[in-house]
């Protein structure tokens, strides 16, 4: 059976709404298509602030809401009073609340007008379900699998089962790794978000065989656990900063050692549950993989011990309503529909 299915994603900063038509359960006869996906990111907003600051965010959001539905649907040939759409896909957590309430609010608006059930989706599911994806279908690969997500809110290795059945493993202690990119940056007075300005310094670093600045720790990597920390990593370059000048392309060295400390610690924790828990697949999702490096680094050493890396196009793993949609479809599958009024949003939603 065929079920279209509209998701829409307010958890930060990013407005997205995707309209898809899929069929098939979770395995290889699933198959979908994308008939809209709209996106309205507010970077430009929030840069002034180095940060997303919560209340401009909600205001953002509303305002953006029905202009991003609207161009979803026109680029699905619907129309916004009586569309074609089996079920509204909806985040409810983890993120902002105050932004996760305008998506929510907005769903049950919609759900009323148009008379259609609304599915809550865990924004984490999103990001871990378009990065199983190879084009139109599911990739080919077998459970258990490792996913490493990694965002400006979250660092986290966790087990997948089945689909739908996970189990943390190891999680962040402080910062998340997107954050400490993005606080890295603000010291360096680099633009928000600061992971692709990181990563855009650190390789002409590299490409030019800038000669080293400073060694940075790798917080944790050797200890006999799945945690990780990047507090004391961004401390480290802060201090540095605070004490010295930087002259002409040391922000350029600093982010490289920055860049190469935090994938160090990444990969290793990954490479390690990977040997433990015996998956040959890690799905890699959230805003920082989209990071070159960190992806050419882990696909490089995943090979070496015969696992692989699935990981989405770059211009899908920030956030977007294609994710939200894709995991309101699987869950849309087993019934999972929540009366509107009964949806709330919440910041620390877990998988688990
Ligand atoms: O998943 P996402 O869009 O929003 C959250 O749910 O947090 O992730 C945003 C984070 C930001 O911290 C941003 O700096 C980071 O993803 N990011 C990157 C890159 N592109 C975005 N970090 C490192 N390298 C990148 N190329
Ligand atoms: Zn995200």
């Amino acid at each position: 059976m065929r079920m279209r299915v509209l998701g829409i994603e307010t958890s930060a900063d990013d407005t997205g709404i995707a309209l898809i038509e899929a069929s098939g359960s979770f395995g290889q006869e699933f198959k979908y298509q994308v008939l809209g996906n709209a996106l309205s990111s507010q970077t430009a907003v929030h840069a002034q602030y180095g940060g997303i600051f919560p209340a401009m965010a909600k205001r953002e959001h509303t305002k953006n809401l029905p202009l991003v539905l609207e161009l979803a649907l026109k680029e699905a040939g619907e129309n916004s009073e009586r569309p074609h759409i089996d079920a509204i896909a909806v985040t409810h957590g983890p993120g902002l609340e105050p932004c996760l309430w305008t998506g929510i609010t907005f769903a049950q608006e919609l759900s009323k007008k148009w008379n259609v059930p609304i599915v809550p989706v865990n924004h984490m599911e999103g990001h871990i379900l378009i990065s199983m994806m190879e084009k139109d279908r599911l990739a080919d690969f077998e459970f258990p699998a490792l996913a490493l997500l990694v965002s400006g809110g979250h660092t986290e290795l966790i087990l997948i089962k089945q689909f739908g059945s996970y189990e943390y493993i190891g999680r962040t202690r402080d910062d998340a790794v997107g954050e400490a990119f993005d606080k890295v940056a603000r010291s360096l007075g680099l633009q928000y978000p600061g992971g692709p300005e990181i990563s855009r310094l650190a390789e002409y670093a590299r490409k030019e065989k800038l000669p080293s600045l400073l060694t940075l720790p790798r917080p944790m990597m050797h200890e006999d656990n799945y945690e990780f920390s990047f507090a004391g990593l961004k401390t480290a370059v802060e201090r540095y900063v605070n004490a010295n000048e930087l002259k002409s392309l040391d922000r350029e060295k600093i982010a490289r050692e920055f860049e190469d400390a935090a994938t160090d610690v990444l990969l290793f924790k990954t490479l390690r549950a990977v040997e433990e828990y015996g998956a040959l697949t890690v799905v890699m999702g959230g805003g920082v993989s989209a990071n070159k490096f960190i992806r050419a680094r882990l696909t490089e050493a995943l090979e070496k011990v015969g696992a692989s890396l699935l990981v989405c196009p770059t211009n899908l793993s920030t956030d977007n309503g294609l994710m939200i949609a894709l995991s309101g479809y699987f869950r849309a599958l087993k019934k999972e529909f929540v009366e509107g009024d009964k949806i709330s949003a919440n910041g620390s939603l877990k998988l688990c």
